[in-house]
């Protein structure tokens, strides 16, 4: 079939303009009192997510690792792909959570870890068994560089040289994040054989579709040569390297769209489903990993540039245009402003701006990602309150705290002891927020309902209007003859908007950060400090 992606079909996907809920399972619900959310407890919270009236809406949930692990890197280090871990539950209870997401209308994502596996998982455990072992091209493996030493300059994303010795067999091994996750050699056709195996065996239990880890560091030199020094410009922050160098060699090379091209044939085996692509790469680039054409590459891929962009209306702004600019035409931007990795945006950007952020990750065009949490105005934990010595060596328990579901001391979240300590669920939690119609959480259900309900937010296209105030982002969103302004003040003085290259008089308040309500006269027209408002334009 000669689709693209601009056709009427490929609008009509599923995860076309969808709200996606990234759950990090160990923080989410306990349901058996171990202190450890648990699969049983998502089942047991979907009413939060979809399929009641005061539920949030979402389309779907990711559901970051639970595969069985030894938690070097707390999930993301797996040491058997096609299993749950027991602190989570079993593959029976995988089955029941897919089969409740799907009751209510949920679409369901797992996380897939191409590019490392643990230290523990057997594929390693026979790889570094012997030289001659049968999997031991399944791994990166290299003498030491002539005149000793590691085998290249190659730096790891938590910090430190990129190879271990193994003294037992005399070589290294690489690892582009812990040592305790040995890289996959995806040069070795049964890696990918593996992989795909893995893939199906998710798919044919009626997944939806994966947000694919670390994809840019899937594949190296196949020489192993040295990065030079220097990093370029712009460069993003946390993945392949140090300050020193620029990760040319190691990083989003060119080959690893044979990998990705790869992931999504398989894909492509089962109706309807999804390859989202943890993409840490340039905006410039995330073109490429999108593909050419519907068929080719990830579906979606994460623009991380707004999420790393500090709260200023020049950088906003840019960061937008970036993304919309620079997304191949009919490809669609994905973001998120929190995740298990980053400081929660409540934190970085400020509580006060958490409206603010809520309406623009939703307003935009594309897919949102919301982060367990979120949706209440969640702030990170105070890192005096963490366990000491932390559980991840990187310094992430602080965006990983459980959820906070009533403002009981473990906030619903368990009748144990909490892995990690709560935040602030007096403060915090879904069951006050859920009856306060002036909450977070129903900031982010009336959002989510404003934009299922308008096909110019759902899906229209955007385009950015510049000087409308100089704190003022405004754009417009247009589909099937809808036409939407959306407005957000990210400034704390209030402003008033200069419309007139926009055609139109009046606007009709479809969702605001504030009471605002009714018809809006576009000629005198103030946002309040941190006000975002989206008009439907009617006159
Ligand atoms: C991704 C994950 C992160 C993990 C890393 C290595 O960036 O989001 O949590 O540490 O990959 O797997
Ligand atoms: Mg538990």
């Amino acid at each position: 079939m000669n689709e693209t992606k601009n056709s009427p079909d490929a609008r009509a996907r599923w995860w076309q303009g969808a709200v996606i809920y990234q759950i990090y399972p160990r923080s989410f619900a306990d349901a058996d009192g171990d202190g450890i959310g648990d699969l049983r407890g998502i089942i047991g919270h979907l009413d939060h997510l979809r399929g009641t009236d005061d539920a949030l809406g979402v389309d779907a949930i990711w559901l970051s690792p639970m595969y069985p692990s030894p938690l070097h890197d707390f999930g993301y280090d797996i040491s058997d792909y096609i299993d749950v871990a027991p602190e989570y539950g079993t593959l029976a209870d995988l089955d029941a959570l897919v089969e409740a997401c799907h009751a209510r209308g949920l679409r369901f994502l797992l996380d897939l870890v191409p590019c490392h596996t643990s230290v523990d998982h057997p594929w390693f455990a026979d790889s570094r068994s012997s030289r001659g072992s049968p999997k031991r091209d399944w791994y990166i493996w290299a003498d030491p560089a002539v005149g000793g030493g590691p085998p290249s300059n190659w730096t790891a994303a938590f910090g430190g040289g990129a190879w271990e010795w193994e003294p037992a067999t005399e070589q290294y091994y690489l690892h582009s994040f812990y040592p305790e996750q040995p890289d996959l050699n995806w040069r070795n056709p049964a890696v990918a054989d593996a992989m795909a195996d893995v893939m199906r065996f998710w798919f044919r239990r009626g997944v939806d579709g994966f947000r694919v880890d670390a994809i840019a560091a899937a594949i190296k030199d196949e020489l192993l040569r040295d990065n030079p020094p220097d990093r370029r410009p712009h460069a993003i922050p946390g993945l392949g390297g140090d300050a020193g160098h620029d990760p040319l060699w190691n990083v989003n090379r060119p080959e690893v769209h044979d990998v990705i091209r790869h992931l999504r044939r398989v894909a492509a085996e089962f109706p309807d489903r999804v390859l989202v692509g943890e993409t840490y790469v340039q905006v410039e680039e995330l073109a490429s990993y999108l593909g050419h054409g519907a068929d080719d590459e990830f579906h979606l891929a994460f623009n991380f540039e707004l999420l790393l962009s500090p709260w200023e209306h020049r950088h906003l702004t840019l960061a937008i245009e970036r993304s919309e600019a620079l997304h191949p035409p009919g490809a669609l931007p994905t973001y998120a402003f929190s995740n298990h990795d980053q400081p929660r945006h409540a934190t970085r950007w400020g509580p006060e701006r958490a409206r603010a952020a809520a309406f623009l990750l939703l307003t935009l065009r594309g897919v949102a990602v919301l982060y367990a949490g979120e949706e209440l105005g969640m702030v990170d934990a105070d890192p005096s309150d963490l366990p000491h010595p932390p559980f991840d060596r990187a310094g992430r328990d602080a965006y990983r705290t459980p959820m906070q579901w009533d403002a009981s001391k473990h906030g619903g979240f368990t009748s144990g002891d909490p892995w990690l300590p709560l935040v602030d669920p007096g403060t915090r939690n879904v069951g006050d927020q859920r009856a306060d119609p002036g909450s977070m959480l129903s900031l982010y259900r009336v959002l989510i309902a404003a934009r299922r309900a308008s096909s110019a937010l759902a899906h229209g296209e955007h385009r950015s209007l510049f000087g409308v105030g100089s704190d003022v982002l405004a754009w417009l969103r247009e589909a099937d003859g809808e036409r939407v302004l959306v407005l957000l003040n990210v400034g704390d003085a209030k402003q008033r908007c200069d419309l007139r290259r926009v055609a139109a008089t009046d606007g009709e308040v479809i969702v605001a950060t504030s009471a605002r309500t009714g018809r809006a006269d576009l000629a005198d027209l103030t946002l309040a400090g941190l006000e975002g408002v989206a008009l439907r334009l009617t006159g």
